[in-house]
């Protein structure tokens, strides 16, 4: 059996380390902190957590788990079914999940991306006892060749006791070669990331841990779950078609060229069809420097408007997933993976003057943005990396439609009910209405450019006169304050922040 993977484990006395998933699991105990592999769906462990999982069920225990981002393969819902997850960070996106925080059962971190190994590293949180890291192969030296993310998986492999291995099968060998793993040096002595363009290399292939942490290697054959993104809309297309008319206006000015700068784009269905708006622009010469590559990046390479795209995992729909990994190396030498705490560094983003779009809940007249907190209190998936992005980006855009929830819920309030991104770090805010231009401009100003260029009838009259009773009563900021949430407070009363037939508003 154990020549059977010599391809895949090309460190001889590694292979005697082969183990079912059970066996491996028994190594988790409880009450320790695990840091597995996973970013966005894309080369999460899959089968040591699920077996955990199953144990569980029969001899209860609880963890701390850590993950680069949200993870596929259900391995969330059935780890909280299982009542294994006491605290869980650094991100999730699971319906399952979600429930048992919002019900205070998990106890959720929600970090900025780039943070959570720096906390790590310094011994801020408590200490990785197990790292599991999926990965396509470990080479003679025992490093660890990562599959569709690198994530966190290499401080984590790097700062815990014992590692877990998971070779998954079903990965393409031919995604080796694929990462840059770079590792910051512990502070006072920190140096600058030598990165200068987003097609640099600054790191090594691979995860460089000694051989004998490796405790266990499990043998897989189970793809990425698929994403969840739905194709773009009308609405979505109306916003792709403001941003692109708005970086031509930029380039008009000549304040930017057709090359535009690095882009990062965030999560979900609205970013990927922002992306997909870029198609059919004037633009070429595109890079990204990102976080998750989507359907979208491939697209844009196939369109030819692509030159290069660094993010930190790639996560796509099943028909794109078979088309691009079946023939990753066509695209090999136009992509790099990375460490999330390079791919999201703020050094990084505010070097290559990024151009950050992400992907708000709902923003205030004055350009505060909440991504994170429905009605301001329940979690949605977390920050990731949009604030790591937005602080010291370029250009900070947030997009969103100007209405949720069949038109009940305006994505544009008077006062956010849960803040992520203050005004001071928000430039552009754009729904399929219209696009915001908020540099430069004074609280006054931008409640006026919002209301007009991006809310809907009938909410943009009742912010027009929201804003009129509070410049009556003056301010840098104004406000009403007894009138600043009652749209929410509405929505949970009545199920839609428009008034009552003949009631007044407020
Ligand atoms: N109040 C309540 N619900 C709202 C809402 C609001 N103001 N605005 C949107 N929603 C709901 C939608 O109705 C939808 O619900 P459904 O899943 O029941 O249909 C859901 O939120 C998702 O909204 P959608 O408009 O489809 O956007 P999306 O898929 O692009 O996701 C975020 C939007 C904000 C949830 C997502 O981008 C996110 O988690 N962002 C934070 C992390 C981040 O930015 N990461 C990127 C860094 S690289």
């Amino acid at each position: 059996m154990y020549h059977e993977y010599q391809d895949r484990i090309r460190h001889p006395l590694l292979r005697e380390r082969i183990q079912s998933a059970a066996a491996a699991a028994a190594l988790i105990e409880d009450g320790m902190t695990v840091g597995m592999s996973g970013f966005t769906r894309a080369g999460d462990a899959k089968a040591v957590p699920l077996a955990l999982a199953e144990r569980a069920r029969q001899d209860p225990l609880q963890i701390t788990l850590m993950t680069g981002a949200s993870l596929g393969s259900d391995v969330d819902k059935v780890l909280t079914e299982a009542g294994v997850l006491a605290r869980r960070m650094p991100f999730q996106s699971d319906a399952t999940l979600r429930a048992a925080i919002n019900r205070g059962d998990v106890m959720f971190m929600d970090q900025h991306l780039s943070e959570t190994v720096e906390l790590l590293r310094t011994g801020q949180i408590a200490p990785i006892d197990v790292a599991i890291v999926e990965a396509v192969a470990i080479l003679d030296s025992g490093a660890i060749v990562p599959t569709t993310s690198v994530g966190n998986s290499a401080s984590f492999a790097i700062l815990a006791d014992k590692v877990i291995v998971e070779i998954n099968l079903a990965q393409p060998l031919a995604l080796e070669g694929l990462h840059d793993i770079f590792i910051p040096k512990h502070r006072p002595q920190r140096e600058p990331i030598p990165l200068m363009t987003p097609r640099d290399r600054i790191g090594t292939s691979a995860i460089m841990i000694p051989p004998e942490k490796i405790a266990a290697i499990v043998i897989t054959e189970r793809s990425d779950s698929a994403s969840t993104i739905l194709p773009a809309d009308e609405d979505t297309a109306a916003i792709a078609a403001h941003l692109v008319a708005f970086f031509e206006r930029e380039v008009a000015l000549g304040r930017l060229t057709e090359r535009l700068l690095p882009i990062q784009a965030g999560i979900g269905t609205i970013a990927n069809a922002v992306m997909m708006g870029f198609i059919d622009s004037p633009f070429r010469h595109l890079s990204m420097y990102s976080e998750v590559l989507q359907d979208s990046t491939f697209d844009l390479f196939d369109a030819g408007k692509l030159d290069f795209a660094s993010g930190s995992s790639i996560t796509l729909s099943a028909a794109k997933g078979e088309q691009v990994f079946g023939d990753i190396g066509r695209y090999k030498d136009r992509l790099v993976l990375r460490p999330q705490e390079v791919s999201n560094h703020p050094e990084v983003v505010r070097r290559l003057g990024i151009i950050a779009i992400n992907t708000a809940l709902e923003a205030d007249i004055y350009g505060n943005v909440n991504s994170t907190h429905v009605g301001g209190t329940h979690m949605m998936n977390g920050i990731g990396g949009s604030g790591d992005f937005a602080r010291n980006a370029y250009l900070a855009v947030f997009a969103t439609k100007s209405v949720a929830k069949g038109g009940k819920i305006s994505s544009i309030v008077p006062m956010v009910s849960h803040v992520d991104h203050n005004d001071h770090d928000v430039d552009i805010i754009v729904t399929e209405i219209g696009l915001a231009d908020l540099r430069g401009l004074a609280p006054r100003e931008r409640a006026q450019a919002i209301i007009e260029n991006c809310v809907a009838e009938p909410y943009r009259q009742m912010l027009r006169e929201y804003v009129a009773e509070a410049n009556r009563r003056g301010g840098h900021t104004p406000h009403v304050l007894e009138q600043a949430l009652s749209w929410h407070v509405r929505y949970g009363a009545t199920g839609s922040m428009l008034p009552e037939q003949g009631s007044q508003v407020s």
